[in-house]
């Protein structure tokens, strides 16, 4: 079926919830708003705060790494009479309905259902057909909510780009946005808020010197110049490219064409002298300018305000990342910057500690594992997944991470995988959800990123289960039902 008919249903079930929205702010209801600590909750978040703000609606806004008997309670006690769910499985949203069916509940996601609900208004585009983990994210579902509930909400579009770039769904050609995210992006542009251009990809093209960008830069990651500010300095000195002009640092946008071709072909040939020809289609492909953002700050360039949101919802400061998708600028900013420079001095003692000692990352016949436990922050281990997974020796493997959740008995669980390694069959939200269920916990997810959260006594037990479904998948077996 073309996308234009799989869209009509899904429109419909948009303009159900943009209805229920507006009817429940007419009532002057309590409006509780939860959403998911990645870029991608934090923008629908901010998408969904700001519309209801424009309504005048009595509203909060709550963010959480997952929905479970505990905030369920917390959400009963706070007496709200409608609850939106937003980048949160759907059955989370099912979980609240069972216990108390007074409370109006929408549920805005694009995570894989296990079976769609008619019950309450849920825009879920794996109902329809739409694939959730590339063709739209939550932050797009949210913004298509906002703009069906006020067409003044069209201007919220660069932050559901920078929502569906965050949870990686450029897997278009040249890491492009396509699906039900480039009627998003064509809508940004027509109201002059977005320009979209092919050029080389390195983080903070926008705002940062050229070697520093290219050392900030992890996907692709670059072994040897990821995370290394001199090396990547001296690569540029060797290729001739300076780095100073007039005794002004060069930003990746000053670049002329012929050293960003020059750049550009040495980055790709030291790829593949480390064994990573994968990663080489990843350097050059298209890149989403919010040119209403002041240059030099990180919301210009969509990637690296989508890194900035996640940072805030990582760093426990969601709410710094929801007032700026909102529109503050100013001291918000200011603080946005901060967080984003102790996040990345985070994550890189993170993968220092990892890759310290051997048995920090094992592995083993058919997936990678990172013995985070103590040491790593569960709301972080997720980002630091995401890093390694594009920086493996075999990148056909999966690799889980996990970290403990001490004061709730669990660990929390965040799995990664490439896109071939889906297309021989493995569906790693399908996997954790079975293994999670097997070991007392609960998983899901997409199939190339998907978590879970298990009682801390099991995990080994988790760990050996996900390694056995991982090579039943890979040997075309099934392993659901
Ligand atoms: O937490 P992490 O970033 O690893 O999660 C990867 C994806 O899996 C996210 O989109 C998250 O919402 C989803 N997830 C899920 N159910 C869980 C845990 C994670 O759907 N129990």
């Amino acid at each position: 079926m073309e996308l234009s008919e799989r869209a009509a249903d899904f429109f419909e079930s948009v303009s159900k919830a943009a209805n229920a929205i507006r009817e429940a702010v007419k009532q002057d209801n309590y409006i509780y708003v939860f959403s998911h600590l990645d870029a991608d909750g934090v923008a629908a978040a901010g998408i969904i705060g700001k519309a209801l703000y424009r309504l005048d609606a009595r509203f909060r806004i709550r963010i959480t790494q997952w929905v479970d008997e505990k905030i369920v309670n917390e959400i009963l006690e706070e007496k709200p009479q409608m609850v939106i769910f937003t980048d949160l499985g759907t059955d989370y949203a099912s979980l609240l309905r069972q216990k108390a069916p007074e409370i109006k509940v929408v549920a805005l996601d694009h995570h894989q259902i296990s079976e769609p609900h008619d019950d309450f208004p849920c825009v879920n585009p794996h109902v329809y057909g739409i694939d959730g983990a590339r063709e739209i994210s939550s932050s797009g579902i949210a913004y298509f909510v906002a703009k069906a509930i006020d067409e003044t909400n069209v201007e919220l579009a660069p932050i559901a780009v920078v929502g569906a770039l965050g949870d990686l769904q450029d897997k278009y050609e040249q890491r492009s946005l396509g699906g039900l995210n480039e009627k998003i992006v064509e809508d940004a542009k027509s109201q002059g808020l977005l320009t979209v251009e092919k050029d080389l990809i390195l983080f903070g093209r926008e705002t940062r010197p050229i070697h520093k960008a290219l050392a900030s830069t992890t996907n692709p990651f670059i072994p040897g110049i990821s995370g290394e500010e001199g090396k990547s300095f001296a690569f540029l000195e060797n290729l001739g490219i300076k780095t100073k002009v007039n005794d002004r640092w060069r930003a990746l946008r000053d670049l002329t064409d012929e050293e960003k071709r020059r750049l550009c072909s040495a980055l790709a040939e030291y790829l593949i002298s480390k064994g990573l020809h994968y990663e080489v289609s990843n350097l050059i492909g298209y890149v989403y300018t919010l040119v209403k953002e002041d240059s030099w700050t990180p919301l210009r360039d969509a990637r690296e305000f989508a890194v900035l949101l996640n940072a805030t919802g990582r760093m426990n400061k969601p709410g710094v990342g929801i007032a700026i998708c909102m529109g503050d600028r100013g001291a918000a900013l200011e603080e946005a910057n901060k967080i984003l420079e102790e996040y990345r001095r985070t994550i890189n003692e993170y993968l220092e500690w990892i890759m310290e000692k051997p048995g920090r990352l094992k592995e083993l016949e058919n997936i990678y594992v990172v013995y985070g436990e103590d040491r790593i922050d569960d709301k972080i281990v997720g980002a630091i997944s995401s890093i390694l997974s594009t920086s493996l020796p075999n990148p056909e493997k999966p690799l889980i991470a996990y970290a403990d959740v001490k004061e709730e008995g669990l660990v929390k669980v965040s799995a990664r995988t490439v896109d071939a390694v889906v297309a021989k069959g493995v569906n790693l939200g399908e996997i954790m959800q079975i293994a999670a269920e097997k070991c007392l916990g609960k998983g899901g997810g997409h199939n190339v990123a998907a978590g879970a959260q298990i009682p801390i006594e099991n995990v080994e037990v988790f760990i050996k289960l996900v390694n056995e479904l991982v090579g039943k998948r890979l040997a075309g077996e099934k392993i659901g039902g």
